[in-house]
């Protein structure tokens, strides 16, 4: 294993770390360092209502940008609006940067989320999170659920019609299956689809390696399995001792290696967890160690 950066993070502002990822093309023109950040942890508990700390949330995603991360997910779910508003604070004009959001599912309470694909009301969460975040045009627009009670053909329809006007760029899609992917395809170029996926939750795999050998933008969530992977006493810590890393930016690096259309967007509320898990961009796994850490994890 080829560990650079992950030893230490203290005095790191003027490197850019994230970039140690390597790079992709979301939709072919925007270029964006792999390891990127998700911002639905800078919201209250069960995603709902501020965060217990929002100056650290600020310093969160101000300090992800000195390290070089420049691909930021977010969604107007996300407290609702939450998250899109504490990017524009921290963030905006956003210079160098891709903020990626979506729209598709109604928030009525802490930790519940019911899709609404109904094409109106994307249209309507595309102009609010446009106005939210302070853009034209949104650079990625994840639908963020297919919901079955509308034909996919409208859902998808409304998002081109968004990007014919301007004020979308890209399109993404988030929990769907290889045939979705494709169906959707059939209707507009999608840039990437995002679905639940780390080392030890692996059953989106063949949707992995549909995106792989299309060139569609992977971006797994919880790459950390919301916390497991990267606790001290996990499935991953005697390795990571072994390898002076930590468990967190062992199953980091194991998805970046995975596949070069794997876009991580691990999430904290602390500059201390971030600083830790862009760290991970720098560290090289072997073949064995991927083999030995995909064993070691117990995927379901
Ligand atoms: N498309 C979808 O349906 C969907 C669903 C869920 C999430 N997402 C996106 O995916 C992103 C990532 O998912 P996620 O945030 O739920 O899960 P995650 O990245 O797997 O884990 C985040 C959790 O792990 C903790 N954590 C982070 N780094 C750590 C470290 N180095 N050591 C110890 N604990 C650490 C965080 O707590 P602290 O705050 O204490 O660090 C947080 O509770 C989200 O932010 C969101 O943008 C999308």
């Amino acid at each position: 294993m080829r560990t650079r950066a992950p030893r230490t993070v203290v005095g790191v502002s003027t490197q850019a770390l994230a970039s140690a990822s390597g790079t992709f093309a979301l939709g072919g023109d925007l270029i964006v360092n792999r390891l990127g950040f998700g911002a639905m942890r800078l919201t209250g508990k069960g995603v709902w209502g501020p965060p217990a700390d929002r100056d650290e949330a600020v310093k969160v995603l101000r300090r992800a940008v000195e390290l070089g991360v420049n691909f930021i997910d977010t969604a107007d779910s996300y407290g609702p609006y939450i998250s899109e508003e504490i990017i524009r604070e921290a963030l905006h004009p956003y210079t160098g940067l891709v903020i990626a959001t979506k729209a598709g599912l109604l928030r009525t309470g802490p930790d519940v989320w019911i899709p609404l694909g109904n094409p109106s009301y994307l249209r309507q969460e595309c102009e609010m999170s446009l106005r939210r975040l302070g853009v034209e045009t949104i650079d990625l627009f994840q639908l963020h659920r297919v919901d079955r009670n509308f034909p996919l053909a409208d859902q998808i329809g409304e998002l081109v019609a968004l990007r014919n006007e301007g004020k979308i760029r890209h399109i993404g899609l988030s929990e769907v299956d290889v045939d979705q992917l494709n169906a959707a395809r059939q209707i507009a170029p999608i840039a990437s689809v995002q679905n639940m996926y780390n080392l030890s939750a692996r059953a989106a795999e063949p949707l992995l390696d549909a995106a792989t050998s299309q060139g569609v933008g992977f971006i797994p969530w919880f790459p950390l399995a919301a916390g497991p992977l990267a606790a001290p006493d996990g499935p991953l810590q005697k390795i990571a001792a072994a390898h002076h890393a930590t468990p967190a930016q062992l199953a980091l690096a194991w998805l970046l290696k995975r596949s070069p259309v794997m876009l991580p967007i691990p999430g904290t509320s602390r500059v201390a967890h971030l600083e830790e898990n862009v760290a991970a961009a720098e560290i090289t796994l072997s073949d064995e160690e991927f083999e030995t850490l995909a064993a070691v994890a117990g995927a379901t």
